[in-house]
């Protein structure tokens, strides 16, 4: 049996649960706080004594390690239940797609929600289903809807996706401070539903702050969440390397988990078009997994994360001298600061934490020029 929970919901989040969905996804998160704790402490264990001194030969090593072949089995099988199957987000919301699909399709009369037809989602997006979500965000516009339900469970990395996206803007509020800038515009990129969007705003509410996406449900999610969380930010549906703003027009382009997401050159473009749109003096931000910890173990568990919750360029971004690009597109005092809600930092640790976590970096560096 399927009953619907009774009682109404708001708009964003109309999908209707039920006891199976519920209880089924309840005992993921479970076996993922197993996988995250004691089964990630072993495989550590097992890799720190492994006489592998590269990522490669590290893989090598471990294929015989029964802890590692059950961590990356479950890495990427827990992930595929949450999604699909009986009781899945994604399966769940297409059953629900007559009565979610025209709720979205409400919020494309709303004033703080710009839409582009035209624009053409990129090819490494529709070429892959970033985090297994079948059909990704792009597919159908009803997507944003699993995600966002995906989201309120326990996220990939066993954090807290409103403790993050707070510790992302509060760093925002913090460097400005220290700048001595006072913001009039702000752009998050990368927004999805613009979660990390309206943090923004929650932590600088005398700025106007934008969120842009390419992908059109979860901006229409956003902007009905906007509404009813009573935080007014306006989404755009633009791509972070084509910005659809003028130049030199805001004060702090920033993202909140977007660089893991884009192969190498779109990096290197959005960056040519965050020192386009920004004022000099203005600062841009990326809060992302820009460095792995744990030396060769960290990198190896990052890499293999990529590949199994088919995130290709986490891997990439690894790879990325992100100093030098932002040095050679016109970026001055260019700051990393590793960082977490739950282990602020500000020093990098030495080894990996206790229980899986993503290894988190607030880059940010200063449009060259002078200050507005
Ligand atoms: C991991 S999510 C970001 C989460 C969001 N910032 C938050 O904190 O809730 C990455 C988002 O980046 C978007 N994205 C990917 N490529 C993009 C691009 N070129 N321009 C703008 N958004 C993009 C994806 O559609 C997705 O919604």
């Amino acid at each position: 049996m399927n009953a619907p929970h009774p009682g109404s919901r708001p708009a964003s989040r109309a999908w209707q649960s039920s006891f199976e969905v519920d209880a089924w996804q309840s005992y993921l998160s479970g076996l993922k706080r197993h996988w995250g704790g004691p089964l990630y402490r072993e495989v550590v264990r097992e890799a720190n004594e492994a006489p592998a001194p590269t990522v490669a030969a590290l893989e090598h090593h471990m294929q015989t390690s029964p802890a590692y072949r059950l961590y990356a089995f479950l890495e990427r099988r827990i992930q595929q239940m949450k999604w699909s199957g009986r009781w899945g987000f994604s399966t769940e919301v297409a059953r629900q797609k007559d009565r979610l699909a025209p709720l979205l399709a409400e919020a494309s009369g709303l004033v703080h929600l710009e839409l582009d037809p035209d624009l053409k989602v990129p090819a490494y997006i529709a070429n892959t289903e970033t985090h297994q979500q079948p059909g990704g965000l792009w597919r159908e516009p009803v997507n944003a809807y699993a995600l966002a339900w995906y989201t309120t469970g326990l996220s990939f990395a066993l954090s807290d996706p409103d403790a993050l996206v707070d510790f992302y803007a509060e760093r925002i509020a913090e460097r400005l401070n220290e700048l001595e800038l006072e913001p009039h515009a702000i752009l998050d990129q990368g927004c999805t539903a613009g979660r990390s969007t309206r943090a923004i705003k929650r932590a600088l509410p005398q700025a106007e702050v934008y969120g842009c996406d390419v992908c059109v449900g979860s901006l229409q999610l956003g902007a009905l969440r906007t509404v009813e969380e009573h935080t007014p930010v306006t989404l755009v549906q633009c791509s972070a390397d084509d910005l659809s703003f003028p130049d030199a027009s805001l004060d702090v382009v920033a993202s909140h988990w977007l660089w893991h997401e884009l192969p190498p050159e779109v990096i290197r473009q959005t960056i040519r078009e965050a020192a386009r749109v920004l004022r000099p003096g203005g600062l841009l931000v990326a809060y992302d997994m820009f460095e792995a910890i744990g030396g060769t173990v960290g990198r190896w568990l990052l890499s293999g994360y990529a590949a199994r919750n088919n995130e290709p360029y986490a891997h990439t971004l690894l790879e990325f001298d992100w100093r030098d690009e932002l040095a050679r597109a016109g970026f001055c005092d260019i700051q990393a600061r590793y960082g977490l809600p739950q282990d602020p930092g500000p020093e990098r640790p030495a080894t990996l934490p206790p229980q899986r976590l993503h290894p988190m970096t607030f880059v940010s560096a200063v449009r060259r020029g002078r200050a507005f």
